[in-house]
């Protein structure tokens, strides 16, 4: 494997880490600040990257490259809203599919096919994350800011789409 793609699979290693800590603590946020659909589905969230993570580790591993872990940036902790944080949670997963997108395009430049068609799985999978975000977001504008009951209610279904492997 060329070493910039090493290089690029290595940094990407670090952003999934980080995302998970990033949706751990906001989960802690949720929990202890009454939405505990919000904290189920945010620690799944959190699980979720770090199979990401683990799933570029392999990755380079098998192609005799090695994951190296570096270090990582404390996650924001506290949050003015819950629509605030999922808006925070939507803008950090456009930064992720951006940084999918640039090693994809490395990876044609290159022409390491193999590595291509690996993230491609990933392309996918953003496009999925930022439309699930989208649709959490738009029925948190419909509900309207300080609607608890309307707040009430879209927790509750985070925590059954939690449940459900979302
Ligand atoms: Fe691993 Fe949410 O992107």
């Amino acid at each position: 494997m060329k070493k910039n793609i090493e290089q690029a699979i290595i940094e990407q290693i670090q952003k999934e880490e980080h995302s998970s800590r990033l949706y751990l603590q906001m989960a802690i946020w949720c929990e202890i600040n009454g939405f505990p659909g919000a904290a189920a589905f945010l620690y799944k969230h959190s699980d979720e990257e770090r199979l990401h993570q683990l799933k570029f580790i392999h990755f380079l591993n098998d192609r005799e490259g090695m994951a190296l872990l570096k270090p990582l940036e404390t996650p924001q902790s506290d949050y003015p809203s819950l629509k605030e944080m999922f808006e925070k949670i939507l803008e950090h997963e456009k930064f992720i599919s951006a940084s999918i997108n640039q090693i994809y395009g490395l990876t044609l430049q290159e022409k390491d096919y193999t590595t291509a068609s690996f993230i491609h799985w990933f392309i996918n999978e953003q496009i999925e994350e930022e439309t699930l975000v989208r649709t959490i977001l738009d029925k948190m504008k419909l509900a309207g800011d300080g609607q608890n009951r309307g707040l009430y209610l879209i927790d509750k279904e985070l925590g059954v789409m939690a449940a459900s492997g979302h």
